[in-house]
């Protein structure tokens, strides 16, 4: 059946106005001030006093991700749906591959990790952790055929994930070639190994160490790096979860200079900052991702990047682990607590709420950062991540003005804790459409495992993104 979503208010990257969204086949097949619809059938969604927005695209998600000897906690079926009551109706998610094992095996066992379970759309983004003439030889159909058309370079987590640099340069120039967007964790991971050893041996072992061995510099270095190895290639990168003004401002000098570079920082490092990770009786370790929280002044740095538009998107970095259990596997050593949160739920309402609400961003701004630009960079724009006639009807209808309070009591993620607990946040999700069909309605989960498709994605273009860039 039709469906229309009658008197809200639209808000896209460019655009606010009220009208009327009519829904055919998965399709926004009419826009207009008042939609009549003459006798024919369809169900009308009353949205008067709210905002409706294309759904959230979270393009760093973690799910069901072997990590530091445990696996991520929320799967793609507990992931996708708190990521649906959050706003959110996309998730990109890293499929992680082995050195001398074939990329289609790794392809396959995310296949078998999302398709019955994903309740809103996924792709992936592919990591490369070694270039030789294999892989060369199999990047072509990652592309072509699975539409993965994004590449993930660790420059940290030595002797595990971490490619040296002739990989992430070889991978920038490949990219180049066939039309991909080589993403970096960007942190110096022998310098961090360094002072992590050193740290244990001088007997410091608690979570908080987690961020003293990883200083600012450490992202800014390898920041710079990068920068500089993809404009030596004339190729394109994206930085993943920045959280530093070190960071901030490598990416800045670089896009000044012509590098083809973007940065996306996560809410984590907007709202929570180092002394988090003091708490006592361990509770720093729910507090530990790579990068490390902060100082609070760096908070100041990635609002003020994000309004100017020197970081231009906002990732959840979904990795989540129990409290008990799985964060407590580094009790006595703080190297191994498994890094990441419990971040996919929250990521929109933060934004919306520290974001819109405190004026340090438009509220255009919001949906461009948390779906819009993600979806370009991406290759899925104009098929999602605005309202237009002809995409897909992922659509947000959301109360502006709700006043609610974050809690593990009431989240949907399969974690033991919130990273956020007892934040005050204005705004709430109300209703979530995927393709059409509800996933959350009235607040409530009314969809279905499975129903999720994979997304296969267009090739990097950097004309269009960055004509878009000059809009
Ligand atoms: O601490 C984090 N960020 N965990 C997830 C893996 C990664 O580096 O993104
Ligand atoms: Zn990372
Ligand atoms: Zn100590
Ligand atoms: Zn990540």
């Amino acid at each position: 059946m039709k469906k229309v979503i009658k008197n809200g208010t639209v808000v896209t990257a460019t655009d606010t106005y009220k009208a009327d969204i009519l829904i055919e086949n998965g399709i926004i097949s009419s826009i207009a001030q008042q939609i009549q619809l003459n006798g024919a059938e369809a169900e009308v969604v009353d949205a008067a006093g709210h905002l409706v927005f294309p759904g959230g695209i979270d393009p760093h998600t973690h799910l069901e991700m072997p990590f530091g000897g445990t696996v991520s906690r929320d799967d793609f079926e507990t992931g996708t749906i708190a990521a649906a009551f959050g706003g959110t109706t996309t998730v990109i998610d890293f499929c992680l591959t082995t050195k001398g094992e074939p990329i289609e095996n790794a392809i396959e066992t995310w296949h078998a990790k999302s398709k019955d379970k994903a309740v809103i759309d996924y792709g992936f983004h592919l990591m490369i952790g070694e270039i030789n003439e294999k892989v060369l030889s199999e990047l072509p159909a990652v592309i072509e055929e699975e539409g993965i058309t994004s590449f993930k370079v660790f420059m940290a987590y030595k002797n595990v994930l971490q490619a040296d640099d002739e990989t992430l340069f070889r991978t920038l120039i490949t990219a180049k070639e066939l039309g991909a967007l080589v993403m970096v964790h960007a942190e110096n991971g022998d310098v961090i190994d360094y002072l992590t050893k050193k740290a244990l041996a001088d007997g410091h072992t608690e979570p908080v160490y987690h961020a003293l061995t990883r200083p600012p510099e450490v992202e800014g270095e390898a920041t710079g790096r990068a920068a500089l190895l993809t404009g030596l290639a004339d190729s394109q990168l994206y930085v993943v979860h920045v959280s530093c003004a070190n960071a901030v401002d490598k990416i800045t000098e670089a896009r000044n200079n012509g590098v083809d570079i973007w940065g996306e920082t996560c809410p984590q490092y907007l709202v929570l900052d180092i002394t988090d990770l003091e708490k006592p009786d361990f509770e720093g370790a729910k507090y530990v991702w790579s990068p490390p929280l902060r100082e609070i002044k760096h908070q100041d740095a990635l609002w003020s990047a994000l309004k100017n538009g020197q970081l231009q998107t906002l990732g959840s970095d979904q990795c989540s682990f129990d409290f008990n259990g799985q964060k407590d596997l580094g009790k006595g050593d703080f190297t191994k607590i498994p890094n990441g949160g419990p971040t996919i739920e929250d990521r929109v309402s933060i934004l919306f709420s520290e974001g819109v609400k405190k004026d340090r961003i438009s509220l255009n701004q919001f949906v461009d950062i948390m779906s819009t630009r993600n979806a370009k960079l991406f290759g899925l724009f104009p098929q999602k991540g605005t309202i237009a006639v002809g995409s897909d009807a992922d659509i947000v209808i959301f109360n502006p003005n709700k006043e609610r309070v974050i809690s593990a009591e009431t989240h949907h993620m399969a974690v033991d804790y919130n990273a956020f607990e007892g934040m005050k946040v204005t705004g709430e999700t109300v209703t979530v459409l995927s393709r059409g069909e509800f996933v959350i309605k009235d607040k409530k989960f009314v969809g279905k495992l499975g129903t999720g498709k994979y997304l296969k994605r267009a090739k990097y273009n950097r004309i269009q993104n960055a004509m878009q860039e000059d809009e």
